[in-house]
């Protein structure tokens, strides 16, 4: 009898330590993504990381904007005074939805990637650029990136979630991962627009933002939908306005974008140089002026638009949608542009103004 207590007791004992155990590993794991995101968000904001210091990645994707240019500039300045680069800063805040760029046979188009013509396939690839691009951060090489985050003062949190470094190489790569874990943050990706919370019936639409909704999906419309997806998708279940493919839409050169005026060092072709995006990604013409369809959640809060940053506003935006074909000048890229989904819509003034509305609701933040 007390030989069979004991069993039982040993038997309680291990299923204890095992329980705790368990409990102990779950809150180790959740408690160290949470520093992985707090690590991301202090290296996306650290000015101190650009050379010379005072530009972090914040400073182009900033969260009051959607995460981009905070100065809405066409071309956001590097850490060198007067060095651009060629395309406005998109948001980063939903870009974490791509996958990797491939070619689709059923719709024929390529689908995904990141940046605007699809040349990375990940965030953290993505991540590791803007640090050693003489545009944008200018850091000389991965050893005075890694120099400046030992002298950081977040670097005891760098060290509790990936140790110490031991391989510079190593610890760019663990840079670019706790980037990557805030980029896909609920902070960064928060679905708080008027447009999710009237979805989950908690918010309602004014007559012109139904009218704009409506405008936005209609196929003998405004067509908005058919690129700038409005169902929730498949996989996420979420609302993307994106289907993250590519098309020439016909857009204007914009003349004021300052890259035309840099020197031949960072821009040999001047004035007369053409942007064919993912045409000259693929080194393939059949592709030349294509760029991925961007998300529109943000996008009131986030001018300039298009890669070239070539209208300020929604309603010159839309107007360009509504009427390319006869009022705006000719298209910097001729070939391959979508003449059936777009240029000549045939909206009234009135529509136009409704789509506007509509895309008034995808701000995050609504109260
Ligand atoms: C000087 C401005 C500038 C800085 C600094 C900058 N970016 Fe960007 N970012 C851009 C521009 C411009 C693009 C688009 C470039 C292109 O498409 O060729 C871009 C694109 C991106 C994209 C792709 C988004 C998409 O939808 O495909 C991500 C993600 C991103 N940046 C993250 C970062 C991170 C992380 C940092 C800091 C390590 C950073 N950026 C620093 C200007 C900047
Ligand atoms: C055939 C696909 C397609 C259709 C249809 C379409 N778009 Fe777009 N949209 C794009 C592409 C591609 C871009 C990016 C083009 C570029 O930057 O060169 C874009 C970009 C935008 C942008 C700029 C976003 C930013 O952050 O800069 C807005 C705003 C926009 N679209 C609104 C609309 C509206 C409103 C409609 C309907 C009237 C519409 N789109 C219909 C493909 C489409």
């Amino acid at each position: 009898m007390i030989q069979f207590k004991k069993t039982q007791c040993l038997f309680v004992l291990v299923l204890l330590v095992v329980f705790m155990s368990c409990k102990k590993d779950k809150n180790i794991v959740i408690v160290e993504q949470n520093d992985k995101i707090k690590l991301g968000k202090k290296l996306f904001f650290d000015k101190g990381l650009s050379n010379p210091i005072g530009q972090s990645c914040s400073s182009c994707h900033s969260p009051e904007t959607g995460f981009s240019d905070l100065n809405h500039n066409i071309v956001s300045e590097g850490a060198v005074d007067g060095l651009f680069g060629n395309r406005n800063a998109p948001n980063v805040s939903y870009a974490m939805f791509s996958m990797p760029l491939h070619f689709d046979y059923v719709d024929s188009t390529y689908v995904g990637g990141f940046f605007h013509d699809g040349r990375v396939n990940s965030l953290q690839e993505q991540a590791t650029k803007p640090f050693f691009n003489p545009l944008e951060m200018n850091i000389e090489n991965v050893s005075m990136l890694i120099n400046k985050l030992r002298s950081s003062n977040y670097f005891s949190l760098y060290r509790e979630v990936y140790g110490d470094i031991t391989d510079e190489d190593k610890a760019l790569k663990n840079i670019a991962d706790a980037i990557a874990a805030y980029e896909q943050s609920s902070e960064v990706n928060p679905f708080t627009s008027k447009f999710d919370y009237y979805l989950k019936g908690q918010a309602v639409f004014t007559a012109k933002e139904l009218r704009g909704m409506k405008v936005f999906t209609d196929t003998a419309k405004g067509k908005c939908a058919n690129c700038h997806i409005i169902d929730a998708d498949e996989e996420t279940g979420k609302v993307l306005f994106t289907d993250f493919t590519y098309d020439n839409i016909g857009l204007p050169k914009n003349v004021n974008n300052p890259y035309y005026t840099m020197s031949s060092n960072y821009n040999p072709l001047g004035a007369s140089y053409i942007d064919n995006g993912l045409g000259a990604f693929l080194n393939n013409s059949s592709f030349n002026g294509q760029f991925k369809v961007p998300s529109l959640r943000n996008v009131a809060i986030s001018a300039p638009y298009f890669h070239n940053g070539v209208f300020n506003t929604l309603e010159e935006t839309v107007h360009f949608y509504n009427k390319r074909d006869s009022l705006f000048p000719n298209p910097e890229v001729p070939a391959n542009i979508n003449k059936t989904e777009l240029g000549k819509l045939k909206l009234s003034s009135q529509e136009e103004k409704d789509l506007v509305a509509f895309l008034k609701t995808l701000t995050d933040g609504y109260q």
